[in-house]
């Protein structure tokens, strides 16, 4: 049997450390390294990236400076920039700053809705319709903006538990009847499994095509790369993942970072499945992160090193 897949399908990583990574950390990180990294991510090879989030900067003050971060990093052709949005004023401030593409986010519970966004689902769906017109608007004159909607707490909840699989799909199909162009389905606090994703991912694919959907895993309970391979077998090829294993929502208790780029693009590459990304590079930008932030970072590549970084046998061993 062969250790790799023979002609695999590729499978896109949108790199969201910028964002859901950045949004948790406690320490101030410096706009000019923002762009920084986001500039260096930007030659590795990724077709996209969250580089940011127009939010309260009451709520999430680690990216209040949205707007210098998308106006002065270089923009590679080839790569989206996305912007995680909540409401019009969020909408507008990512459209003057020349977003690509607004990501809008709404928790399949009630309750994480309301924690995150401090309104219920049905005052986000509002907003998003609101967006809706005025992205429309903006793409009939000169600007092609295209619109993302993220199912949050799709897989659980961390206040409610368990989400009835039929509440997501029928999340999904109010997105789609507002014009949203892809849909994400995340599992803010790591609550999913591999069979519930490949139950969830096949339900979700008999509506939209596979580029239409992207799957969000944090790696809260160790389950990250599992969860991506569950849904690659089941036909996603889309796939949120922050450099380092960074990330996660400070307003879910208990969360911790998305599952982790190298980790995820090193496991792609020893089972033959391409993504188009410079690992190695990738690696290099990694080990910046503690430099960067502070403190270590749960990715566990970048400490390891690839399959092929063998070692010295010991002189004891010669011995022998
Ligand atoms: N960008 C900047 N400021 C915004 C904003 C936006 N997108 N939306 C609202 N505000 C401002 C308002 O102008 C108002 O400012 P003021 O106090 O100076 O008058 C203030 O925030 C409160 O506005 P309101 O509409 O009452 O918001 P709220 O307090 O009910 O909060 C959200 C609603 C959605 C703005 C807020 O909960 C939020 O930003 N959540 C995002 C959390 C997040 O990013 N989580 C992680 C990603 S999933
Ligand atoms: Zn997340």
């Amino acid at each position: 049997m062969n250790d790799r897949y023979e002609n695999a399908e590729k499978l896109v990583v949108q790199e969201v450390a910028p964002r859901d990574g950045l949004q948790i950390e406690p320490t101030w990180v410096e706009t000019a390294d923002k762009i920084a990294l986001i500039d260096s991510l930007s030659t590795l090879g990724f077709a996209r990236i969250e580089a940011g989030s127009f939010v309260s900067p009451k709520a999430i003050p680690a990216l209040r400076d949205g707007e210098a971060v998308f106006q002065q990093i270089e923009r590679h052709p080839g790569v989206v920039y996305v912007a995680l949005v909540p409401n019009l004023k969020g909408a507008e401030r990512a459209l003057a700053s020349r977003a690509d593409e607004l990501n809008l986010v709404m928790s399949a519970s009630q309750s994480h809705n309301r924690a995150n966004m401090r309104m219920s689902c049905e005052s986000s769906l509002a907003a998003f319709g609101d967006v809706v017109r005025r992205v429309k608007d903006a793409s009939g004159g000169s600007q092609k903006v295209s619109l993302n909607g993220t199912v949050a707490t799709a897989f659980g909840c961390p206040f409610e538990g368990a989400i009835a699989e039929d509440r997501v799909l029928g999340i999904v199909d109010i997105y789609r009847k507002l014009g949203l162009d892809g849909i994400t389905l995340a599992d803010t606090t790591g609550m999913a499994n591999p069979r519930q994703v490949a139950r969830i991912v096949s339900r979700v694919l008999e509506r939209l095509p596979a580029a239409a959907l992207t799957l969000h895993f944090h790696n809260t309970r160790g389950l990250g790369l599992a969860n991506v391979l569950a849904a690659y077998e089941a036909g996603a090829r889309r796939f949120d993942a922050a450099l380092g294993g960074l990330g996660g929502c400070p307003f879910a208790p208990g969360a911790s970072g998305n599952i982790c780029t190298e980790d995820l693009v090193n496991l792609c590459a020893e089972m033959g499945i391409p993504t188009g990304i410079d690992l190695d590079q990738l690696i290099v930008l990694s080990r910046g992160l503690p430099a960067l932030l502070g403190h270590d970072v749960p990715g566990q590549l970048a400490k390891a090193g690839r399959n092929r970084d063998l070692h010295a046998v010991p002189d004891y061993v010669l011995q022998i």
